[in-house]
């Protein structure tokens, strides 16, 4: 079955989430799925489709079945998420090339070190926060949600601050993704990605030789310094952090404010009658900013009662996991504070989210920033559309005001 997802996009949408509104809401079709064909093989699609907790948690703990690097099989994608082509990073590498390309930088995000940076993170946030007005309608993306984490990033990796609003510029390019519409149309977005991608790599690539015998303490110099990496895989590493550490945390921060807009909970978190941190749990949890992960079958398995031939894709969908009944009570309701909330947003076994503490506390120190500046947050929910990249939206509309 391998051969029929040659030159499928790794994204395209099953028939089920054709359409805008289904994307925004896939819960529906995930209910369904979890009951009728919890493992199921898309003909159209060329790849199988993973529903319930049980079966997805297998499917990333157990990476010697279900292997990250796509590029072993005969499984060619037309999209990749970038040009990975000449190295894999840490997320599309197995056993051994995994450890080498991620434990030399795993120290750095654990939450000891993340939480050194909580006062640079703060005055991130306030300088962007500066820069809106009350009364003001903005797309709090555009204003907030990117830009945030987009600078974290730049600041750990140790851009050059003149370099900024070019590194914002390549990562809203590299993630905006079409997949639909007219071939022209996603043909011209292909070509503006790769040559995002062209830029981004001759840029690190520069950086990362200059750096080959410096002292500095950012994860530039970090990589550059490492023997053990080949050049292309230094560059890989620095594309990852972008792309993986970016929209995520946009729409985690943005996904929150679209749950507590929907739950009326404005008021309680910034009070802080709702725990903050148990509340970014469970927006993880309900709407979870990666949906899905993939694997390729190493060998003949049986997942769910089916049988999966060795080669096969496989699209884990943590999302619909994150909302089976068979794990969580009443899971398609938001409970603020729900305990215990074993979600698997960030993934598991030894490919778990790096950034994952570091995600966590960029949403707590922009939460508590957002609400404290502005007492009135009012979301216009009326005309959301998704992203083609991750779970979230494209645009936020809010009005905001301070309390003066
Ligand atoms: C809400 C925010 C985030 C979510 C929901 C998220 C989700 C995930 C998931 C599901 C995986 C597993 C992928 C797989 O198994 O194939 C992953 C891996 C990864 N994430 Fe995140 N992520 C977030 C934020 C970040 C941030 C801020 C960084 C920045 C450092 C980051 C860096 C990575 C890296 C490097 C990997 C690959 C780890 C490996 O393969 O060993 N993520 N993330």
């Amino acid at each position: 079955m391998a051969s029929s997802n040659q030159g499928v996009a790794f994204r395209t949408p099953p028939e089920a989430l054709a359409s805008e509104q289904a994307q925004l809401n896939p819960f529906d079709w995930y209910a369904e799925m979890r009951r009728e064909h919890p493992v199921r093989y898309d003909d159209q699609r060329g790849r199988w489709d993973v529903f319930k907790y049980e079966d997805v948690k297998q499917i990333v703990s157990d990476h010697e079945t279900y292997a990250s690097d796509v590029a072993s099989t005969d499984i060619r994608l037309v999209d990749r998420d970038f040009d990975t082509d000449r190295a894999p990073s840490m997320i599309r590498a197995d056993p051994p090339a995994h450890g080498r390309l991620r434990n030399f930088v795993n120290s750095r995000f654990q939450p000891g070190s993340i939480a050194e940076h909580r006062a640079r993170f703060e005055q991130i946030a306030d300088d962007l926060l500066d820069d809106i007005d009350s009364g003001a309608n903005v797309d709090i993306i555009d204003k907030f949600s990117h830009p945030y984490p987009v600078t974290i990033i730049a600041d750990l990796l140790g851009l050059p601050r003149d370099d900024y609003d070019q590194f914002l510029t390549w990562s809203k390019a590299a993630t905006e993704l079409s997949l639909t519409g007219d071939e022209k149309a996603i043909e011209s977005n292909k070509r503006r990605r790769a040559r995002v991608q062209r830029e981004m790599r001759e840029y690190f690539s520069n950086l990362i030789s200059e750096r080959a015998t410096g002292s500095g303490d950012d994860l530039i110099t970090l990589a550059a310094m490492n023997d053990e990496l080949t050049h292309e895989e230094k560059i890989s590493f620095c594309l990852t952090l972008l792309i993986a550490g970016n929209v995520t945390t946009v729409n985690l921060i943005t996904n929150a404010l679209w749950c507590f807009e929907e739950n009326d909970l404005f008021d309680a978190v910034r009070t802080g009658a709702v725990s903050r941190t148990k509340v970014i749990e469970e927006v993880l949890r309900y709407r979870s900013p990666a949906q899905t992960v993939r694997r390729v079958t190493t060998k003949p398995v049986e997942l769910g009662g089916r049988r999966i031939d060795a080669g096969e894709l496989v699209l884990a969908r943590i999302g619909s996991a994150n909302r089976d009944p068979a794990r969580f009570d009443s899971p398609e309701e938001f409970r603020p504070e729900r305990s215990p909330n074993p979600h698997i947003a960030f993934g598991g076994g030894i490919h778990f989210c790096l950034g994952a503490q570091l995600a966590r506390l960029e949403a707590d120190i922009a939460l508590e920033k957002l609400l404290d500046r502005f007492e009135v947050i009012n979301p216009d929910l009326s005309d959301l559309s998704p992203q083609t990249f991750l779970y979230g939206v494209k645009s936020f509309p809010c009005r905001l005001e301070t309390g003066n």
